[in-house]
């Protein structure tokens, strides 16, 4: 039986799109779930394309009550992928995947990293610190933002006359190149 695994996304998914894209013809892991807490987010539409199941939740289902970790569990899900995902894991659905879930974030952690530190916020603070280099960071979850351990890091220089698009789209391809390859090599590790 194949592994399988459950994206959680918030927006756009074109993190979640390459995922989609790369486990389509694979023989040992599917893409079995999308889920969001974001009923107008345009991942729907990308799972739809893909005829991946899709959940909606709000605040209170996903925090007071057990009903995700369920579903979760009910499908078989082996492993969570958060792709552009801005809510907190509770602690339930942590200690129900242990070591099970992973994030990327837009740069180079422990800098610029945080509650509120997702997306353009990120670029926008790293561009006003003047950094040179930008990055992401792919890291296993815990119950803060962004402080679970670090499983892979990439980097791309900044040039002094790059604007916010262009750091964003430096971060994006590298979040596309490495996300899914990252994921297999960490999915084909765990027992089903
Ligand atoms: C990605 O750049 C991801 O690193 C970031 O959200 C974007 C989602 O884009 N995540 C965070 O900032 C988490 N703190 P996408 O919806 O196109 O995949």
């Amino acid at each position: 039986m194949k592994k399988r695994i459950a994206i959680f996304a918030s927006g756009s998914g074109s993190n979640a799109q390459k995922l989609m894209e790369h486990f389509k013809r694979s023989n040992e892991i599917e893409i079995s779930l999308v889920l969001t807490n974001n009923a107008e987010a345009y991942v729907l539409q990308r799972a739809d394309n893909f005829e991946i199941p899709t959940h909606i939740f709000d605040k209170n289902e996903f925090y007071k009550t057990e009903d995700v970790v369920g579903l979760l569990k009910n499908l078989e899900i082996d492993f969570i992928v958060l792709a552009g995902f801005l809510w907190l894991i509770p602690k339930s659905l942590i200690y129900a995947y242990p070591g099970r879930i992973v994030n990327i974030h837009p740069a180079i952690l422990p800098k610029f990293g945080g509650k509120g530190m997702y997306g353009d916020h990120v670029h926008n603070a790293v561009m006003a610190a003047g950094e040179t280099e930008g990055g992401i960071t792919i890291h296993y979850v815990d119950e803060n933002y962004d402080e679970g351990e670090y499983i892979y890091q990439a980097r791309y220089r900044i040039d002094k006359n790059d604007n916010l698009e262009m750091v964003k789209f430096k971060g994006q391809q590298l979040e596309h190149q490495h996300y899914p390859r990252i994921v297999e090599t960490l999915v084909k590790k765990i027992k089903k």
